[in-house]
């Protein structure tokens, strides 16, 4: 079932967002951070936030060194990880882009494996919506989202700028998530959001194929994203 939350603006899918990665963080949970830029703000606002008890990985990411601009891992360090204080901080895990897309892929998936054992479940994973409906880095019609044994694959081509390898989380670690939490803001996404979570879903979207179970899906939007949603 797709839980959709619309929200009155960006800015209170941000606060929305940022309480829910501090209590699942107060409970020790393993939290995958999505990139683009999107979820910036929600973390921006997690500055002051208590998240030491947590794990933060990286629902997907480009496969370049984490300095450069394109890095989700860097995003995610300039809006709030560099800013956290030892004792707040949580324990992070990076996807080593620098490495190459399939040595960092396999070595990631190596390590969800150590930390979260064999069926590796994690408590939230954020994620957010391309235009294309792509999500995490499973782009239209690219051999990852067909993928069903790795739990981390390396998407040598992206389907959308920045035209650098990914590397990502596949369906079946999306969708043994016990909760994924996809973020959409702006009206250019409506129609994407129609078409990954209208009714019916159009399945050439990649994103209408994270349906976890019986995990929960929750789509947190602002009005202007569910503008096309029949309400
Ligand atoms: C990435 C992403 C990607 C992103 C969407 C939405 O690495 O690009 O993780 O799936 O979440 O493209 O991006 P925006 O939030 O920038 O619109």
């Amino acid at each position: 079932m797709v839980e959709l939350e619309v929200l009155p603006d960006a800015a209170a899918v941000a606060a929305a967002t940022a309480e829910r990665i501090t209590s699942v963080a107060a409970v020790g949970g393993h939290i995958a951070l999505a990139g683009g830029s999107t979820p910036e703000r929600a973390y921006a606002l997690l500055r002051a936030a208590d998240l030491h008890a947590g794990a933060m990985w990286f629902s997907d990411d480009r496969a370049v060194a984490p300095t450069s601009p394109d890095s989700n891992y860097r995003m995610a360090a300039e809006a709030l990880l560099d800013h956290l204080p030892a004792p707040r901080r949580p324990r992070v895990h990076r996807i080593e882009g620098e490495l190459g897309a399939e040595t960092a892929a396999d070595r990631y998936e190596a390590l969800v494996r150590a930390e979260l054992g064999e069926r590796p479940s994690f408590d939230l994973v954020l994620l957010g919506l391309g235009p294309d409906a792509h999500t995490a880095s499973l782009f239209p019609g690219k051999p990852a989202v067909q993928e069903r044994e790795r739990l981390v694959t390396a998407v040598p081509e992206a389907g959308l700028a920045p035209w650098v390898p990914r590397v990502t989380f596949t369906l079946p670690l999306l969708n043994a998530a016990r909760e994924v939490l996809v973020l959409v803001t702006g009206a250019g996404k409506a129609p994407a959001v129609s078409r990954a979570f209208g009714e019916p879903p159009d399945l050439s979207a990649p994103s209408a194929h994270v349906r976890p179970e019986p995990g929960r899906l929750v789509v947190m939007l602002d009005e202007a994203a569910a503008g096309e949603l029949a309400r």
